[in-house]
């Protein structure tokens, strides 16, 4: 009796942990949703959060049912990536303005020493899909800025997004206030953010001030992907953050004005160049500009986080404080803006909306997104109707349209 007792004891005791682990709800190795980013005309970049160690791909169609998909690891080569928090994966090769579907898949890994590994079955998400820029693209964006992690600005920020439903959205910097590690990136980029938004249309991020703060910032790629490095001339390669893309008649420039404080500046301890980086993207904006493809464009806007103009008052008043990053550079890209026909610039940073209509000397409109709570936040959504292009800017507070803006197209014979 006692030797059947302590047999189903032991019973009991081997089998209790395993039940529970059977009951218990299996951990996903997903931590965020994915997150598309980087769109050109050919490519883009889709990256999520994991519970790692992990390995992963994307598999893409233009058949919904994935049956002839196509797959893409995350890869440097020649090595298939593990990494214990994110996975990013580049997809090049694709038709511009082709609609594609997609579902991402992570696997554990195991990797006790140099003869064993063990790759687990793939978790796969849901298939969604998304559509590739390019000149017969939906003539159509959304803007962003300034939404610095605050969850009810995000939130309210996304329900817009989603009733406009853009092909694609510029996020116009300042995603969070600084970067101290990866897990505080993960929640503000990839978790927070991008959360019930970014599955179906992609990202064009244009870095804020606030962009460059925080040890771990110098990271800041693993989450949000620079721009493929085929995309300009290797003598540009340091500007990763530079985009010039067609979305149908709209030909859409992001340029990066970095710190809003100036390189010898003693908050900044001598660990930051802008000076020469904002010069660097000076000759690119030129070169840029006389792109076939960007020259062409019925329609050009650009983008910068920090405006590129000081309102009298401000100047008046002495409050320049949130401006001091080049003078010399904002001037520099306003002339190359003004000389190549472009109509608008969409700037942010000041967290208060504000419009500058064109002068005879600055023949562009210059907008500042609001922000960064929900009552003062704006989304912008610039949209070509009846072959002209219209800017509406909504205030997220009351969901109502504070300003409209029309543009004509751009005689591009007389350029
Ligand atoms: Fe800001
Ligand atoms: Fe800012």
């Amino acid at each position: 009796m006692k030797r059947l007792l302590f047999l189903l004891t032991l019973i009991v005791i081997l089998t209790v942990p395993l039940y529970a682990d059977d009951a218990g709800e299996k951990t996903s190795l997903f931590t965020t949703p994915v997150f598309l980013q980087i769109p050109s005309e050919t490519s883009i970049g889709a990256v999520w959060g994991v519970n790692g160690p992990a390995a992963g791909f994307v598999e893409y169609s233009t058949k919904e049912d994935l049956s002839d998909a196509k797959r893409v690891y995350s890869c440097v080569p020649p090595l298939r990536s593990i990494q214990e928090k994110v996975l990013s994966v580049r997809i090049r090769g694709l038709e511009p303005n082709a609609k594609y579907y997609y579902r991402i898949a992570t696997m554990s890994v195991e990797y006790p020493d140099a003869y064993h590994v063990k790759v687990g079955e793939p978790e796969f998400s849901a298939v969604h899909s998304f559509t590739t820029m390019g000149e017969k693209a939906r003539s159509s964006f959304a803007v962003i800025n300034d939404t610095h992690a605050e969850y009810d600005t995000v939130k309210a920020v996304n329900k817009k997004l989603k009733a406009l439903s853009p092909p694609v959205v510029v996020w116009n910097g300042d995603a969070a206030d600084q970067y101290k590690s990866e897990d505080k990136a993960i929640n503000a980029i990839l978790n927070l953010t991008s959360r019930a938004m970014a599955e179906n249309y992609a990202f064009l991020f244009v870095p804020g001030n606030h962009d460059y703060r925080g040890a771990w910032v110098r990271n800041l790629d693993t989450v949000l992907l620079t721009r493929n490095p085929e995309e300009r001339d290797s003598k540009y390669w340091a500007l990763g953050r530079n985009f010039a893309v067609r979305q149908g008649d709209i030909a859409l420039i992001g340029l990066d004005t970095g710190e809003s404080k100036s390189d010898d500046n003693p908050d900044l301890q001598g660990l930051a160049e802008f000076e020469s980086y904002r010069e660097l993207q000076t000759q690119w904006l030129k070169e840029t500009l006389e792109r076939p493809d960007i020259k062409s464009a019925p329609f050009i806007v650009a983008f910068c986080h920090i405006p590129l103009i000081i309102p009298r008052d401000d100047a008046e008043n002495g409050q320049t404080n949130s401006y001091v990053w080049s003078r010399a550079t904002s001037y520099q890209w306003g002339q190359l803006l003004s000389q190549h026909g472009v109509q608008a610039v969409i700037t942010a940073h000041k967290h208060r909306y504000r419009y500058d209509k064109p002068m005879e000397d600055r023949p562009w409109a210059h907008f500042v997104g609001g922000g960064k709570s929900p009552k003062t936040a704006t989304v912008f959504h610039g949209n070509v109707e009846d072959e002209k292009l219209i800017i509406r800017v909504y205030r997220i507070g009351d969901d109502s349209v504070i300003d409209k803006y029309t543009f004509e197209k751009r005689n591009i014979e007389r350029r």
